[in-house]
């Protein structure tokens, strides 16, 4: 758990009111009613999912409307000075007395709102996620001369939401769809139907639908350079860069089921407002230090690393997820999936979860991650959201993740037990730096995130360490000062950590 600094301030929403106009309130009291904390919650969850700070407050409202919200907000709030010697646990205790007040309180440390600035400032903008559509759409056009009607879409990151600008496009032709909407063609009394020639089996299929589409890509595909056919992979694919979008993209086929373990990280990171901070920190975090790369390798890829961050949150008590067969026991009959042989049902529809009860701040379940997976017993356990708890690794990869649809296979299959012993060293390392009282840390060196992404043994960095090189992305590099700017001694006031609450 992080050293609690000095000073602690604490916004407390009271009781939610109508819409209507707001008035002068007597003495604020502390009352909550259960009408309350859902009416707080719903302001909370943007549409789509999480919270998302002051845009949330801001979007499609008029300028009076924004400032009619946020009056009635500022008169349902109360800020609350809390000693630094005071726990976060025992002050939400004391407040308790006056009602269940877990749903209104919002504690949020430096650190948190550095999670959110890395978040907010990294996560692909609206106009990105459109060009990708679009993209996906030229591409289409492109397929259908060999297969029309046919459906290119996007997939992984660019939809999942834990999409990084700069991220690759992964992108699916759907054949399936083909039959469904019936492209049989009528032309008078007779009827014209495609016929699909018998190959010796799907993978062979596949090879060929890509190997094909990748000819025409590389020859005709307007902005299409550096077409590569990777037709030998497990999941044959072809790679190229779209250069009008400056997208590097993955075009597959026949892969159904990453299309729904996408769905299933969307549904994951629209929950809770935050697991897709989480998710961003530990993926700027684990790229600052070169544990992932843009190259296939020995390394952890960003799934990966997203699922851990999903199985630790399932983990925390109480949990700050569901576990997949929890979600699967949710769903009905609309929500049934089978993908070639594979049970990917899960529930469909984000009202039909409880919320978390869970109200851990970010900032001490960035410290907890670290903590955990430094101290995993990756050599005997593998890591399983399905279940959302750790199982006899079924062979002797170092590192064991289980693919949430594809049960037998193991999403980290590529990871060496150098890079394992790495990432471990790493957190052991980063829960340490997270631990460390701002207090302690000599003014000129950074401390809560952006120590934790300056590569080890670089300045205000870490551990004393063997000095390495690693070059952490230009981008990262940039918020980490505007992030510095942000240190306490820069505002008036405070400190320390804040706590505020969003009425
Ligand atoms: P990517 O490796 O491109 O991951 O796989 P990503 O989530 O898009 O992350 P970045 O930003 O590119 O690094 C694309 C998708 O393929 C599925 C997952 O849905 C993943 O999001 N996938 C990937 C699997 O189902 N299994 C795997 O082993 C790898
Ligand atoms: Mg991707």
């Amino acid at each position: 758990m992080a050293t609690h600094h000095a000073r602690l301030w604490a916004r407390w929403a009271l009781c939610a009111r109508g819409p209507g106009r707001v008035q002068r309130p007597g003495p604020r009291r502390f009352c909550c009613s259960g009408t309350a904390a859902a009416d707080v919650r719903r302001e909370e969850q943007a549409p789509g999912g999480a919270e998302t700070g002051p845009a949330d407050l801001t979007a499609r409202k008029s300028f009076s409307e924004v400032q009619e919200g946020r009056r009635e907000q500022a008169q349902r709030s109360v800020l609350i000075h809390c000693p630094s010697k005071v726990s976060e646990k025992k002050l939400l205790k004391y407040l308790s007395q006056h009602g269940p007040i877990n749903n209104h309180f919002f504690y949020e440390s430096f650190v948190d709102e550095q999670l959110n600035t890395l978040w907010k400032a990294l996560q692909l903008t609206e106009e990105n996620v459109r060009l990708r559509y679009l993209t996906c759409s030229l591409i289409e056009d492109v397929a259908a001369a060999y297969f029309p009607a046919c459906t290119v879409r996007p997939f992984g990151s660019s939809v999942n939401t834990f999409g990084k600008l700069g991220c690759d496009l992964d992108m699916f032709l759907d054949l399936d769809e083909i039959g469904k909407r019936n492209v049989s063609k009528t032309s008078g009394s007779f009827l014209m139907e495609f016929q699909v020639k018998n190959v010796p089996s799907e993978r062979i299929a596949t090879q060929k639908i890509l190997s094909v589409i990748g000819e025409c890509l590389d020859h005709f595909g307007p902005g299409c350079v550096g077409v590569q056919k990777i037709l030998n992979a497990r999941c044959p694919l072809v790679r190229f860069s779209h250069q009008a979008s400056g997208f590097q993209c993955d075009l597959t086929t026949n892969n159904r089921i990453a299309l729904k373990s996408s769905e299933l990280l969307y549904l994951y990171g629209s929950l809770d407002s935050r697991v897709r901070a989480l998710v961003f920190a530990v993926r700027c975090w684990a790229r600052a230090h070169a544990l992932t790369s843009s190259i296939p390798g020995a390394w952890v890829t960003n799934f990966a690393l997203t699922v851990m961050v999903i199985f630790f949150l399932q983990r925390r008590s109480p949990p700050v997820l569901p576990t997949l067969d929890s979600l699967k026991a949710l769903a009905d009959a609309e929500d049934r999936c089978v993908i070639e042989g594979n049970n990917c049902t899960f529930v469909q529809h984000l009202n039909k979860i409880q919320p978390s009860g869970n109200t851990e701040t970010l900032e001490s379940l960035l410290t907890e991650f670290f903590e955990y997976f430094g101290n995993f017993a990756f050599n005997k356990n593998s890591i399983n959201i399905r279940q959302g708890r750790e199982q006899n690794k079924p062979d002797s990869s170092p590192l064991h993740i289980q693919n949430p649809f594809e049960t037998s296979l193991n999403i980290s299959k590529n990871v060496s037990q150098s890079q394992l012993q790495k990432f471990v060293d790493l957190a052991r390392e980063s829960a340490w730096l997270l631990q460390q009282d701002e207090a302690s840390t000599p003014a000129a060196r950074p401390w809560g995130l952006a120590a934790l992404l300056l590569p080890s043994g670089a300045e205000g960095g870490s551990l004393p360490r063997k000095q390495r090189k690693r070059p952490a992305s230009e981008r990262i590099r940039s918020l980490l000062e505007s992030i510095k700017d942000n240190s306490p001694e820069n505002v008036a006031g405070a400190s320390g950590k804040r706590t505020s609450t969003h009425a």
